[in-house]
This record gives C-alpha cells, sequence and structure tokens, in this order.
C-alpha cells in the first residue's frame, strides 16, 4: 500500500518495520489523513511476521508538532467526540509488538502523545519535547495529562502541562521519559539497532512482556484517557479555544477571555 503523508519499510533480514512521519511541511502536524495512514501501517504490522518490532520516526527537524492546529481552529464539541480522531491513538495503544520512538527536533502536544504510547524513546541532542495544548486554549486530548502524569508524576506533569514549556533531550531523560540521547546523525540508527535487538528475541515472550510491562502503569488508564478525550472536546465550545487556534494559524498572540 502507498501512503501520501508516512513512509513504510520493512527490513526483513532484521525483523522489524520503520514507520516514518512525512509532513515536512507541517512539521509532520498529525492531520486525520496521517492518523489515518499510520493506523492503517500499523495493522499491516501486526499481522506480519517478519515484523517483530517498530521503530516510528519523524524527520530530524520535527518527530511531530502535534494534532493539526488548522484543521482542528474550526471543529465543534460534537465533531471532536464523534470524528474518531482521538480514537487512533487508542488503536496505535493497542498494538501487541515493542515500538521504539526515534525523536528529533520537536516532538509537542500530540506528537509528545504518539511517542509515549511507543514502549522506548531514543532521542537525538536536538529534541525538544512538550504539551504546549494550554497555548492555544484547550489541554493535551489523546492521553497526554494521563501518560505523562504517571511516567513523570503529578509534580512535574502538572507545572509542564500548565506552562507549555518546551523542554529538551536531558530533561526529558532525567524524568524517565526518554531511554538514550545521541547524536543527529545517529539517532536513527540507533532506534532501528534496538529495534532488531528486541526483534531478534522469542516473539511471543517479548510480546507478553511487553503486555506485562504496561499493566504496571495501566490502572484505569483507557478510563482516565477517555474522561480526558471528554474535556478536551469540551474545551471546543469555548471562545478561548477558537481564539487560542486563530491566533497561532495568524502568527499573533492570543487575548484571553475565560469563557
Ligand atoms: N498544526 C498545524 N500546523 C502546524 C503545526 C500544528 N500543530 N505546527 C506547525 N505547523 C505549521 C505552521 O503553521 C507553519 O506553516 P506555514 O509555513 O504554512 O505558516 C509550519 O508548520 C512551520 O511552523 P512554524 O513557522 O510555526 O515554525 P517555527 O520554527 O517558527 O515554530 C513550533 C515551531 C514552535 C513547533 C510552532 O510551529 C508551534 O508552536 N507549533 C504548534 C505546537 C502546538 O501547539 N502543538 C499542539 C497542538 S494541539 C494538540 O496536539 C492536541 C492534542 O493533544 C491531540
Amino acid at each position: 500500500m502507498t501512503y501520501q503523508h508516512i513512509i513504510v519499510s520493512k527490513e526483513t533480514e532484521r525483523k522489524f518495520a520503520v514507520a516514518q512521519l512525512n509532513r515536512p511541511q507541517a512539521l509532520n502536524a498529525l492531520n486525520f489523513e496521517l492518523m489515518t495512514e499510520l493506523v492503517s501501517a500499523f495493522r499491516d504490522f501486526a499481522k506480519d511476521p517478519v515484523v517483530n518490532a517498530v521503530v516510528l520516526a519523524g524527520n530530524e527537524k520535527a518527530f511531530a508538532a502535534g494534532a493539526d492546529i488548522k484543521e482542528m481552529a474550526t471543529a465543534t464539541s460534537v465533531e471532536m467526540l464523534t470524528k474518531g480522531y482521538l480514537e487512533m491513538w487508542d488503536e496505535l495503544h493497542a498494538f501487541k509488538k515493542p515500538i521504539v520512538v526515534a525523536v528529533s527536533g520537536y516532538c509537542l502536544g500530540g506528537g509528545l502523545e504518539l511517542a509515549m504510547i511507543g514502549d522506548i524513546i531514543i532521542a537525538s541532542e536536538t529534541a525538544k519535547f512538550g504539551q504546549p495544548e494550554i497555548n492555544i486554549g484547550v489541554i493535551p486530548g489523546a492521553g497526554g495529562t494521563q501518560r505523562l502524569a504517571r511516567l513523570a508524576g503529578k509534580m512535574k506533569a502538572m507545572e509542564l502541562i500548565l506552562t507549555g514549556r518546551q523542554f529538551g533531550a536531558e530533561e526529558a531523560l532525567q524524568m524517565g521519559l526518554a531511554n538514550k540521547i545521541f547524536p543527529v546523525d545517529s539517532y536513527l540508527d540507533e532506534a532501528k539497532k534496538l529495534a532488531a535487538e528486541i526483534a531478534s528475541k522469542p516473539p511471543m515472550a517479548v510480546r507478553l512482556a511487553k503486555e506485562a510491562v504496561l499493566r504496571a502503569a495501566s490502572t484505569n488508564l483507557q478510563n482516565d484517557v477517555e474522561f480526558e478525550r471528554r474535556l478536551f472536546a469540551l474545551l471546543f465550545a469555548t471562545e478561548d479555544m477558537r481564539e487560542g487556534m486563530q491566533a497561532f494559524i495568524e502568527k499573533r498572540k492570543p487575548v484571553w477571555k475565560g469563557r
């Protein structure tokens, strides 16, 4: 199958696949079509006996700068609840084989939420993480409040989500978000090496190990992600959300009204 917004390849010898987000003109913003393609690629990986692990990457400048704000700016609460857009992150969460995420440059908003669905994060020295949704009048809506709080603890998640501050690879490493940091010219190869190593292990044991480790952080996760999704959709009924997203598109500072 050919895709428009992602590039998929398979290393049959080393038994892993690579899915690369490819909308460089929008810093890999995750529009509906890109996410649909990504889910379709993962459905194929799930069935393919040659694929024992997956590397999920962007490009050097951006893993992904979040959900596509231009696509969301005019959406209503009802559309956000019914379109099935955010549910696509759930489908990737249900993927049973290990996902090594290779992050360079921007990894923001929905991009960080996608990276946190992965199982291991290899960062380049230039990686810039963050949940900046607050700056456009919303909150993380694809599991970020839940996954970041479970990964980094309540205080850290609260600070990062309430300020929208970007943070680098070193801070991500300290908080247990990134596993390893490499220079930009080698981070992707290192992610592939790790995927190949994992792919060489017994596939059923790897699969059940992933399932077991995920249990440690998953108490009520799905319910809590759905709760967050409803709050996210609710914000699409506010004037501040319209203003925040419009201001981003018009490249100006938003003016908040508190309603
Ligand atoms: N959605 C749509 N377009 C985006 C985008 C996004 N999330 N991020 C960047 N782009 C586009 C820009 O509009 C710009 O397009 P034009 O050339 O047509 O103007 C292009 O990508 C390059 O971006 P910038 O000119 O802004 O590049 P920069 O280097 O000056 O800034 C940046 C980079 C700091 C990442 C900035 O682009 C930015 O702040 N992006 C938005 C980040 C964000 O708020 N993400 C969260 C989105 S909401 C979300 O993800 C909800 C959820 O939880 C599911």
